[in-house]
């Protein structure tokens, strides 16, 4: 609890261009959320690092997904957005961590089995580490909730994991997290093949919708989407590219899966994607012209990234003091 709120945390990496399946599926929840609890935001460049990186893209592209949260509603003023390597509680804290944890859970973690078979080449001990820096995100924050697509659920359950592991040694430290999978906009899947998801690091370009496309580039892509040779609009997982489109009308509209049946009842697959097509353009168009405004105002936009960091630390330092002290570090002298 902060301030009388459940507290909310979060993170994105700012790597590969963010997809329509990032903003229906994490983002646009995250702005809802901000009423009800105390969120915090963050923008997870040091998870970036566990695969090279060039330091000028990523610096650019750390701040572009900043504005970005911004640009997509959230309210800097509500919610704290800010970045990880500015608040050092998060890799001491992970450092702690690391020696709470044991190789043999973390071997286990299919995410780093998937990252080091695609990066054989530099398979190192930050990436097998990762769930820990991200247990540390979650633990600063005496996190009540985290928004995460399903890919991360087993992250979260080694979090989870360790905290209770922690809190059993040495008291009530931490507040064990609890995963909050949304509903709506969940899972996008990729528009050339409907059984991966849409992702930011797929290498075709037709696959995914960038948040930054143009409207000429959205409709192209969604007429290009396989779909199959039943001629049928139905939602149903044995027609999973046509499932996929109306997903992703039904996330853009509010509209329910049935009703968008309903509508293409007896027309072609060429309508529903031209619709599909049409709405997803019109509900990134506005974020689009938000960011490149924003991404002008410059002080403002260093103001909000200076206050919030410092508000993080204010949080996240108290917990890492605490820490510090339950397991033997001596004490500051004030
Ligand atoms: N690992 C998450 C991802 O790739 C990002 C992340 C880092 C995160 N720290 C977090 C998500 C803490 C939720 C909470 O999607």
């Amino acid at each position: 609890m902060l301030d009388g709120k459940k507290v909310l945390f979060s993170g994105m990496q700012s790597t590969g261009n963010l997809t329509l399946g990032n903003y229906l599926g994490a983002l646009k929840n995250w702005v809802s959320l901000t009423d009800e609890y105390e969120c915090f935001y963050c923008v997870v460049d040091e998870h970036s690092i566990t695969v090279r990186q060039d330091p000028a893209v990523l610096r650019k592209r750390a701040r572009a997904l900043l504005i970005l949260y911004i640009a997509a509603g959230i309210d800097p003023e509500k919610a704290c957005l800010y970045y990880q390597s500015h608040v050092p509680a998060h890799a001491e804290l992970a450092w702690i961590l690391d020696c709470y944890t044991y190789m043999g859970e973390m071997s286990r973690m299919t995410q780093f089995k998937d990252k080091s078979a695609k990066h054989a080449d530099n398979i190192n001990v930050g990436l097998f580490a990762y769930p820990v820096l991200m247990a540390s995100d979650i633990l600063l924050y005496q996190t009540d909730i985290v928004p995460v697509g399903i890919d991360q659920l087993q992250h979260l359950e080694i979090c989870r994991d360790i905290a209770l592991r922690f809190n059993n040694i040495y008291g009530n430290v931490f507040t064990i997290p609890e995963a909050y999978v949304g509903k709506v906009g969940a899972k996008i899947m990729s528009l050339q093949d409907p059984s991966k998801k849409m992702s930011k690091s797929d290498e075709n370009p037709n696959a995914s919708i960038y948040l930054m496309d143009d409207k000429d580039t959205i409709i192209r892509k969604f007429k290009r989407a396989v779909t199959d040779s039943e001629a049928h609009i139905a939602y149903s997982d044995s027609q999973p590219g046509v499932k996929n489109l109306i997903d992703i009308y039904s996330a853009c509209t509010g509209r329910t899966s049935d009703d968008i049946v309903k509508e293409f009842d007896g027309r072609g697959y060429g309508e529903l994607k031209e619709a599909a097509g049409e709405c997803v353009a019109g509900l990134l168009s506005p974020i689009q012209v938000r960011c490149a405004e924003l991404t002008k105002e410059k002080d403002y936009i260093d103001g909000i990234i200076k206050r919030n960091a410092e508000k993080a630390s204010y949080t996240a330092e108290k917990t890492l003091r605490k820490v510090q002290h339950k397991i033997g570090f001596p004490d500051r002298i004030r």
